[in-house]
């Protein structure tokens, strides 16, 4: 497979992957603000982001990372530049905030009140989007300073 043909798929995942991560700690926050009072919307929100997570998030994060691991393949020598080091130091951040929100999601599915205050969910739902702006920010320079 070409060098593009693995770009193309690393961008179209990661376009899914970041929908679905920033998408499921907004619905966590629903979740936890309105699942209490009623059960119905409780029920939705808790199915909404299960698939979300199962269908959308988890696979997309998974052709990401293996479109992202075959340029590394094809262009070893990426893996000295130190932007594509602190990208991958990032990028962990990432995907540990994605295990996170699946585990906060099945939390919200059985009890909404033991997820974190909504506060904290608010402030969880600004780290994705963070950090997926510096590693955009850090593939378009190519450089970390
Ligand atoms: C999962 C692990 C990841 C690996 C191993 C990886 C690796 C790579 C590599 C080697 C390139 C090629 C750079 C080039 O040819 O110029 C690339 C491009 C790119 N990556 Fe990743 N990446 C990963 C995750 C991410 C994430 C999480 C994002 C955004 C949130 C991202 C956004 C991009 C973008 C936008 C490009 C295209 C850059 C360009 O064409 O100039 N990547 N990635």
């Amino acid at each position: 497979m070409s060098y593009f043909f693995w770009k193309w798929l690393h961008i179209i995942a990661i376009i899914s992957w970041m929908c679905g991560v920033l998408y499921l700690y907004r619905l966590l926050i629903y979740v936890k603000e309105k699942g209490p009072s009623d059960a119905g919307v409780h029920q939705v929100l808790g199915l909404m982001a299960h698939r979300l997570y199962k269908f959308i998030t988890v696979p997309a994060m998974i052709v990401a990372a293996v479109a992202g691991a075959m340029m590394i393949v094809l262009n070893p020598g990426f893996l000295q530049q130190s932007w594509l080091q602190l990208k991958l130091l990032m990028v962990l951040g990432l995907v540990g905030l994605t295990l996170w929100s699946g585990h906060l999601k099945e939390i919200g599915r059985q009890d909404a009140n033991t997820l974190p205050r909504s506060k904290t969910l608010r402030i969880l739902n600004e780290v994705p989007t963070l950090l997926m702006m510096i590693i955009v920010w850090l593939v378009v320079t190519k450089s970390i300073g």
